[in-house]
């Protein structure tokens, strides 16, 4: 019978939850008798062969704990052949046959360069991945690990921030991460309670992103009723930085003929905040049964694939129904980066359906905007 020793890696930005990913797919390796190894600093790690053995005394307490205990990183030599050349010996030396990603889009697309059949040759490799980025851009998975924490990040900040703007009659603009994808922005916005949110794929330039900023302070002030305070929720994609944004809007408003608190408007950058802290409830739910649903495929020889979330009355494309979880599904690397290209290209139809709801918010939450 074929020895079988399972790697997992985390790679990329890293997102609450990844160790509530290692520890299920450990887990579920351990006991179908395969060999567990972590692979230390992501892809880093795996060209230069750094593997640990994982034992089930080694991951049963990190479920709960944030960032990833394998480490990560970003690494431009795997994008290269020579680079995944090496790693594919390291892999073979170690007599690795099987490999998780727990990743985001740049993970997931090395995965798939990984075992290009054309690089791959007959080397015993299979593949899956886990989605797990808090930007949320990662194609065919509703969710992604991490994304709920951020999300709840975002609205704890959102509601400290609401408390001190509502006091002095202030307009803060909040941004927050999320790389191309609008997100995390447009739902922790929603749960905030925001009065606006800008996000990259409305397409708007920055004259036009400034007018509606304005638009939107003048129309909230000109409500007789709460809020005192106007809470703006910038997603990072949206280019123009919170500074020239806060600048250019003071000005716009004075020119305008508004005066002190009307015009003044402060900003909070979110940064890595959001990417901190313990996992949701929901995350290492979330986590589990990705990890669970992935190893699975892999037991069952599937390789090139990943496992994603979506309610069992909307699969993605193409995609097969993880055994025993009706909201897992595994798809293939390629479904995969193919709908991610079009979510951040705007092609998707998903992106379309966003916007159309997020218009229809604006308008009804500003209605003389
Ligand atoms: O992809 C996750 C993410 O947190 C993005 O939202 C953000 O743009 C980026 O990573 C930040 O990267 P770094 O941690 O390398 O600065």
């Amino acid at each position: 019978m074929e020895r079988r020793t399972l790697a997992l890696l985390t790679s990329g930005g890293d997102a609450p939850g990844m160790n509530a990913a290692i520890r299920a797919a450990a887990l579920l390796g351990l006991s179908r008798d395969l060999e567990v190894l972590g692979v230390r600093q992501g892809y880093v790690g795996l060209m230069a062969g750094d593997f640990v053995p994982l034992t089930r005394a080694d991951v049963t307490g990190i479920v709960r704990d944030g960032g990833t205990v394998l480490g990560s990183a970003r690494c431009p030599e795997f994008h290269t052949p020579d680079g995944r050349a090496e790693a594919r010996r390291r892999m073979a030396e170690a007599g690795i046959t099987d490999l998780v990603v727990i990743g985001g889009n740049g993970s997931l697309t090395g995965a798939r360069a990984l075992t290009a059949p054309e690089e791959l040759g007959d080397q015993v490799l299979r593949i899956a991945g886990i989605p797990a980025s808090i930007d949320n851009d990662v194609g065919l998975s509703g969710l992604s690990i991490g994304v709920d924490t951020a999300m709840n990040t975002i609205v704890d900040a959102c509601d400290k921030i609401a408390d001190t703007a509502s006091a002095h009659g202030r307009t803060f603009i909040v941004e927050v991460m999320g790389r191309d994808c609008g997100y995390l922005a447009m739902s922790a916005g929603v749960a905030a309670g925001a009065d606006l949110v800008l996000f990259p794929e409305a397409g708007r330039d920055d004259e036009q992103v400034v007018e509606v900023v304005v638009k939107t302070i003048e129309s909230a002030r000109r409500r007789a009723l709460p809020p005192k305070r106007v809470l703006i929720l910038k997603a990072e994609g949206v280019r123009i930085s919170p500074e020239q944004l806060k600048t250019r809007v003071e000005d716009r408003l004075h020119a305008d003929g508004h005066r002190g608190a009307l015009v003044e408007t402060r900003i909070a950058v979110l940064g890595h905040i959001v990417r901190g802290g313990r996992p949701s409830a929901f995350d290492r739910v979330l986590a589990g049964r990705l990890g669970f649903a992935a190893v699975r495929a892999l037991l069952a020889g599937e390789t090139r694939v990943m496992a994603a979330w979506a309610h069992a009355s909307a699969p993605p494309p193409g995609a097969r129904l993880s055994e025993g979880d009706p909201h897992c599904w595994i798809v293939t690397l390629d479904a995969v980066l193919a709908e991610t290209a079009r979510l951040l290209d705007g092609t998707s139809p998903l992106v379309r359906w966003r916007n159309r709801v997020f218009a229809e918010i604006e308008s009804v939450l500003n209605p003389d905007a």
